[in-house]
């Protein structure tokens, strides 16, 4: 598989009903849903995939909030997946983000921010791993 991206609706944007009118979203973008599945982070396995911001001051407002509820995992396909899908969900701080970006639109806050997108063809492969082992 190439050009994919990993992407978790994350527990305040399923929590808020979200979840459809985001999926619709990165359709009509052009991305086609390789896997998807509903699942839960705990504590120690949301920890384990943020472990790159352990020493940063919200890890720990991180891990609680990745860990509060269910998540949507997705692996999704398209030209320039990566860069693409940042552009389609907008900066981290919805208060920053463009007009139409899916923080914009459904995020809460800058910790709370709806979605996550890889941020490298690298973690990207790294990540589906995490929740798809089984996928080839
Ligand atoms: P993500 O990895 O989830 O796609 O988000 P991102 O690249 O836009 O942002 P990143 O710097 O990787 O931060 C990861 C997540 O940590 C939370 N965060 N909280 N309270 C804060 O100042 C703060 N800063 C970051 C967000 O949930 C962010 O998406
Ligand atoms: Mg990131």
């Amino acid at each position: 598989m190439t050009n994919i991206t990993f992407t978790m609706i994350k527990p305040d944007a399923f929590r808020n009903g979200f979840t459809g009118a985001i999926l619709d979203k990165i359709i009509k973008a052009g991305f086609r849903i390789v896997a998807m599945k509903l699942t839960f982070l705990s504590k120690d396995k949301a920890g384990e995939f943020y472990q790159v911001h352990r020493e940063r001051p919200f890890y720990g407002e991180l891990v609680d909030f990745m860990s509060s509820g269910p998540i949507v995992a997705a692996i999704l396909e398209k030209d320039n997946a990566v860069q693409d899908f940042r552009k389609l969900i907008g900066a981290t701080d919805p208060k920053k983000a463009d007009a139409g970006t899916i923080r914009k639109l459904y995020a809460e806050s800058v910790g709370n921010n709806a979605i996550h997108g890889s941020d490298s063809d690298e973690n990207a492969k790294i990540e589906s791993d995490f929740f798809f082992s089984n996928l080839e």
